[in-house]
């Protein structure tokens, strides 16, 4: 959301505001959430529809039919905006909306956060504080909520079914928060901006930097915490029932924070349409389509001169219309404020912006609502300058309904006026439950990548070690390190050092030092990208200096989001065995001992390349390009398009206590022929193969109905002598000749467990339009004519298992 220093000053009224001392709080009681007020360790839950509140109020509900659960959601809806004032539809475009008590609608806050468990972040949701004496004595108290690990270690597992169980598991804890009275239905979570650049400082919040794992990665997440059983399809969708409501966000093509002074508030990034299709809107077409998600967040930064926020094409034109959204959409915190007063967008006064982003579809304004200015709190943009903007006809008063209409379907459908009995019961037992922390240690495990591992140092046999040495400035790594940012308070907490000192006494000097070390929120966070890719310099003295006087090679731990430059560790012999842990969460000093130890096999596998530090000066952060310019010097980006030699780790690296190999059942490939219907593209060709072009090079796959498949089955032979999962990437690679087109790209994936001396068989079936497509120069999505290649690539390179099999496509005419 905010750069840090707005998220200081947020932090500091949110305090004030837990005390109600400020007139601004207190006089916004949200009756369903945070302020509800039952006592006597109840839940505090009510719906909107509720008679009795009515009755309180002085009002007649039988009048009201927004509240006839008979009607049509859309039917209900105008009811309650034909309700409203203009005054009173104004109020309610910003997160902290004032509802419409007049008529019934009590207040709403939109912004709940949960990208890896229920965050703090944010107005709505209230963990108690154990050190301070509560508010509302009869009220149970909840502290603290399951914190899984972060993203890109989630992404690290390639496992679909975990980052479902994630999103189910953190929307039940939502469910019982609000419940209690502490918590909202609407969280913007997850962020799925691809990791263009490795210097992003928010790599740690996202999948990784391949546009498809990200967006599988999105489907998955959201439809754990939006999917009701029984409900993941709807004949109407917009009045199928949602468990919370999730956004995907920062759309589009966001990945610069701060970098040299280029912030994200004025950065505008130059896409070619191409990259645009192909990888920043990639993730969001999936989220959409396929995760039905029920809102998008667009982002501060400009797209090609205009605010993301403001450009009706990428809004109305390409979520809600092309992609079919069933939701709203909401700016980034502040965006609005920032397009006018920091970006000076067009010079544009407030009401115009107001104007402006109203015209172009955002349905709701993220504001810092409690910025203070000439003594008084600041509401969020729309809030302010809406009614000037009707007023003055500068907006019609109908985009203020459409807006509305988009934000009270979302809550219709999560129960908030009528309630979900389904959920009613959920406590807080259902938060910091046992299933969740064993799920939360179950996924830091799972993402845990084993990088090195010279003459199979690891694991560890306790019994052999009676001490061991354990340093580092990682060792006691404080919550606020392993838990990564967007957070709340851990149900548990476990540094690495007390996740080792179970199995073995820690010893000044012995014979064996684990070092834990990396990064931290000062380096990679959001505000704040990194200047290199390397080590801080000390500790990588120390660790030089530990590995040279050991008399035993070392282990090296490494805690970080991106991806660090350890070119030193992984060629110096004395530094045995390197595993990267990400930011593994609550339990995350456990699963580093269950991996250290061999209780676990690393099954993991690197979500983005690690780069070598020459690489970033070859390329500017700011250069949104994904193609190699060798006139520029430009290098590329990311495993699809770069293969330079700055390449430490690369995209999908992992190793395992045990060896995989691969049995395909394609044996020498197989031959597809479409039907082209007439619908031939131009491609281009590298040069030399010009002349060899067919007639019709390639088809566009929007006019074909595209229900071809290549089927194969993969056997995952265990050919070692320890139990582990392994995840199966499958990639292809275009025709050769074909020029500009991607050196290879992840079209499916999944992770099996395999008994040592076993097989499993893993069946894959790739849709051709959708496996074998490109991004032709002018991003039209295209299936070329020619020899395509299905790669299997394995993430330990010493196993000689990689099997590639040629699929020739053809097309009838
Ligand atoms: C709710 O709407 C239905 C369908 O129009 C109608 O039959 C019913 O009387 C309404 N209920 C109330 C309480 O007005
Ligand atoms: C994938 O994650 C789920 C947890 O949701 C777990 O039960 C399963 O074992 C994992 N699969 C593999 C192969 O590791
Ligand atoms: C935006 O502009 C306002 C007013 O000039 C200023 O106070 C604020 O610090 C700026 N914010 C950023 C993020 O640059
Ligand atoms: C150190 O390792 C040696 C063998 O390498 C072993 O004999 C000895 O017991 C170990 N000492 C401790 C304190 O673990
Ligand atoms: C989390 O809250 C529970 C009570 O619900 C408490 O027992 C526990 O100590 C808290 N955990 C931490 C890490 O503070
Ligand atoms: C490296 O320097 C930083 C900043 O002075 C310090 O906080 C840290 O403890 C040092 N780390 C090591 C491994 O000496
Ligand atoms: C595979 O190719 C080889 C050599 O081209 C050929 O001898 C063999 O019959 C082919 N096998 C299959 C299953 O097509
Ligand atoms: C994959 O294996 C299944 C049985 O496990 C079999 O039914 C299917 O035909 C196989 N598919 C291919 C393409 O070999």
């Amino acid at each position: 959301m905010a750069s840090s220093a707005m998220h200081v000053s947020i932090l500091s009224l949110l305090l004030l505001a837990t005390t109600a001392s400020i007139p601004h709080a207190s006089s916004r009681a949200a009756p369903s959430q945070a302020d509800g007020g039952a006592t006597g360790g109840k839940a505090v839950y009510t719906k909107v529809c509720d008679a009795s509140r009515f009755m309180a109020a002085g009002l007649d509900m039988s009048k009201y039919r927004y509240c006839n659960a008979s009607l049509p959601y859309g039917d209900r809806v105008r009811d309650l905006i034909g309700w409203m004032t203009v005054e009173e539809k104004v109020s309610n475009l910003g997160d902290w909306a004032d509802g419409a008590p007049r008529v019934g609608l009590p207040p709403y806050k939109w912004w709940s956060e949960a990208l890896h468990g229920l965050s703090s972040t944010g107005p709505t949701t209230k963990f108690d504080d154990p050190k301070k004496p509560r508010l509302h004595s009869g009220r149970a108290a909840v502290f603290n909520g399951t914190v899984f690990a972060n993203v890109i270690n989630s992404a690290a597992s390639f496992n679909e079914s975990l980052w479902k169980s994630i999103g189910q598991a953190i929307s039940t804890e939502a469910r019982a928060m609000y419940n209690l009275g502490k918590g909202g239905l609407t969280y913007w979570s997850p962020n799925i901006n691809v990791v263009r650049d490795p210097r992003w400082g928010r790599a740690l919040e996202t999948p990784g930097e391949d546009p498809y794992v990200v967006g599988r990665y999105a489907v998955n997440f959201v439809r754990g915490m939006q999917d009701i059983p029984g409900h993941e399809v709807a004949s109407d969708p917009m009045s199928r029932p949602l468990k919370t409501s999730a956004c995907c966000k920062h759309y589009a093509a966001y990945d610069v924070d701060d970098w040299y002074g280029h912030t994200r508030f004025k950065f505008d990034a130059r896409v070619e349409e191409r990259d645009m299709v192909e990888t920043f809107q990639r993730p969001f077409e999936m989220c959409v389509r396929h995760g039905d998600v029920s809102s998008v967040m667009c982002s501060y930064n400009r797209v090609n001169g205009i605010p993301a926020c403001a450009d009706a094409r990428l809004l109305s034109g390409t979520i809600r219309r092309d992609w079919g959204l069933h939701g709203y959409i909401v700016s980034d915190c502040d965006a609005v404020r920032v397009m006018t007063d920091n970006a000076t967008w067009l010079g544009y006064t407030a009401v115009e912006s107001t104007a402006a982003v109203l015209k172009a579809g955002l349905d709701l304004d993220c504001g810092e609502s409690w910025i203070v200015q000439d003594g008084k709190p600041v509401m969020d943009f729309l809030t302010t300058y809406g009614l000037e903007a009707v007023q003055k006809g500068k907006t019609r008063e109908s985009d203020v309904d459409n807006a509305l209409t988009n934000l009270y379907m979302t809550l219709m459908r999560l129960g908030y006026f009528d309630g979900m009995p389904r959920y009613e019961s959920l406590n807080e037992k259902d938060i910091c439950s046992h299933d969740h922390r064993s799920l939360a240690l179950d996924g830091a495990r799972q993402g845990m990548v084993l990088l090195k591992n010279h003459g199979g140092l690891l694991p560890l046999d306790p019994k052999k070690f009676g001490a061991i040495a354990v340093r580092g400035p990682h060792a006691e790594a404080p919550e606020k390190i392993m838990d990564g940012d967007y957070t709340g308070p851990p149900c548990r907490y476990v540094t690495p050092r007390e996740g080792i000192s179970k199995d073995v006494k820690i010893w000044h000097h012995a014979n064996l030092t684990i070092y834990f070390g990396g990064i931290n929120m000062h380096i990679e966070r959001e505000g704040n990208d990194r200047e290199d890719l390397l080590l801080p310099k000390n500790q990588t003295e120390e660790i030089l200096h530990i590995a040279a006087v050991s008399s035993n090679p070392i282990v090296l731990v490494i805690l970080s989001g991106g991806g660090i430059d350890i070119s030193f560790a992984q060629g110096n012999p004395k530094i045995g065995a390197i595993l990267w842990a990400g930011y593994p969460g609550g339990e995350g000093g456990i699963a580093i001992a269950d991996v250290i130890f061999g209780r676990y096999s690393p099954g993991g596998r690197l979500p983005l390349t690690w780069f070598k530090n020459k690489y970033i000066h070859q390329i500017p952060m700011t250069s949104m390009e994904l193609r190699p310019r060798p006139d520029h010097g430009y290098p590329g980006r990311t495993y699809k398009f770069y293969d330079g030699p700055y390449v430490l780790y690369r995209f999908a690296h992992g190793l395992s206590y045990t060896k995989f190999r691969y049995e395909s059942s394609a044996g020498n490939g197989t031959a597809v022929t479409l039907a082209a219907g007439g619908h031939c593209k131009q491609l281009s060709y590298k040069a030399g193969a010009v002349d060899t072009a067919p007639s019709c090079p390639a088809i566009d796959v929007a006019s074909h109905a595209c229900k071809e498949t290549v089927d194969f089955n993969v056997s995952v032979v265990n050919c070692g002598d320890v139990d582990g999962s392994h995840t199966v990437l499958v990639y292809t690679v275009p025709p050769p000749e074909v020029a500009g087109a991607p050196i290879k790209q992840v079209v499916a994936f999944q992770r099996v467990f395999v008994k040592a001396g076993r097989a499993a068989t893993v069946g894959f079936s790739l849709k051709v339009c959708e496996a074998f497509g490109i991004v032709e120069k002018t991003a039209y999505t295209v299936v070329p004519s020619g020899v395509s290649t299905v790669l299997l690539e394995n993430g330990d390179t010493s196993s000689p298992s990689s099997v590639s099999f040629p699929v020739k496509i053809s097309f009838s005419t």
